[in-house]
This record gives C-alpha cells, structure tokens and sequence, in this order.
C-alpha cells in the first residue's frame, strides 16, 4: 500500500513539474517574455515554417498572435534603420488610425510594413513595370519619403493609410471575411497584382514567399 502510495505521489509530481515546464519555457527563442493570448496559445518567437497551396494550408485568422506582443516582436527593427524615436511612435499611431478607418486587422497592417520597408518610413521607392511603388508600405501612388526620417505625423500617415487601402481592395476582391480565405488570397494579390489561388505561393513574377512571410508574421516569427 505505501508503496502504491509513493508511486502516485511521485507519479503526481513528476507530472505537475512536467506541466510546470511546458507552460512556462525559460525566455523565449529571442530572450522575450513567453505568454499566452487569449485562446491559450503559446506566444513565442517562432520558426520560420513553409506554407504553400490553397488558403486553407495557412494559418487561420484564431491561431494568430496577439498585436501588442508582434509589435514588440518587431520593435526592434522598426528602431534599427534610420527611424528617429518619433517616426516609431508616429508609425503606431497610423496604424491605429488606418485599421479603424479601413477596417484591416493591425497585425496585417504591422506585417505587410515589416515585408514591404521593415518599417523604415525613408525607405526608397521601388519601380515595377516602370510604375513606382513608394513608402512603408510600397503601393502604388502611395507618397514616399526616400532617404528622409523625423517625419510628421500625416506623412506617416499617409504612407500606412495608402497601402491599407490598397489591401482593403484586396480583401474585397476575396470574399471580405475575417478568415484566411479572404486574407492570404489578398496578400498574394498586394504583392502580385493577381492570385493563384490553387497555390499562393506561386509568385506570378513577384516574391514567391511572400504570403507564406506574412503567415509567418502575424503567428510570432520575426526577421
Ligand atoms: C507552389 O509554388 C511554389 C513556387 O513555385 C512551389 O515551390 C511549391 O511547391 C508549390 N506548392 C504547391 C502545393 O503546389
């Protein structure tokens, strides 16, 4: 009897300290502080991990992170090139303002910046087929501010609020829903200007990654 006794109890135990470490890593891969959202989904900086195919083989718009921790996520970047402290602040700011005047997600607003200029608000403008994509967010007639940093509140402004635009379309011409059936269709088309939508990682000519990047951007993963 004791002997059973002593087995639960270390069994117990063991199993408890067992529980312990798995909720609770030590720092995350990127010495970040590990939690948890609301779903009770492990926030870390995670792998990269390679998606490709129809919608539906990318991550659902419910296993996503949390925006306040991809911000911190990226943070550093944004602060890394030629941003002064208040093109950061300003950056945050127009992402609030263009997510509730178009009514994008934030983290796909964060997200298609990361990918587009790594949030430097002087990043250069880029020309495809001879047309010029400028500005945190590279979209056509988008205004840009190349080499420039200390900006204003409306040129940032202006620079996120373009490009959510443009990706508002996007999301119209897919269904408009809050799922991945609406979202990475549309990112595929920011980036390509057209879909194929058997496989989403086709580049039609643009960056094959590129929603498979995004994918990996709104679920914790970093560059
Ligand atoms: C999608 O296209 C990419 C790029 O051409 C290719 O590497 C990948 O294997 C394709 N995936 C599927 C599921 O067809």
């Amino acid at each position: 009897m004791a002997k059973i006794l002593t087995w639960l109890l270390t069994t117990l135990l063991a199993a408890c300290f067992w529980k312990l470490s798995v909720q609770h890593p030590v720092n995350g891969i990127l010495g970040l502080d590990v939690e948890r959202n609301s779903e009770g989904l492990l926030e870390s900086g995670a792998a990269y991990r390679q998606f490709s195919g129809p919608a539906q083989n990318f991550p659902d718009v419910g296993t996503w992170t949390r925006y306040d921790f991809m911000w911190n996520l990226n943070k550093a970047a944004l602060s890394a090139g030629g941003n002064i402290e208040t093109d950061v602040t300003y950056i945050k700011e127009a992402i609030e303002d263009c997510a509730n005047q178009y009514h994008v997600d934030r983290r796909l607003i964060l997200g298609i910046m990361m990918q587009e200029s790594r949030g430097d608000v002087g990043v250069i403008t880029t020309y495809s087929g001879g047309l010029p994509t400028a500005g945190l967010m590279q979209c056509s007639g988008c205004p840009g501010f190349p080499g420039q940093h200390g900006l204003s509140q409306a040129d940032i402004t202006s620079m996120v609020c373009g490009g959510v635009k443009h990706f508002r379309g996007n999301m119209d011409h897919f269904g408009n829903e809050w799922s991945g059936k609406t979202v990475f269709p549309a990112l595929r088309e920011y980036n390509s200007g057209n879909v194929n939508e058997a496989n989403l990682s086709d580049g039609r000519g643009a960056t094959a990654s590129y929603v498979s990047d995004l994918a990996n951007r709104v679920t914790g993963w970093s560059n």
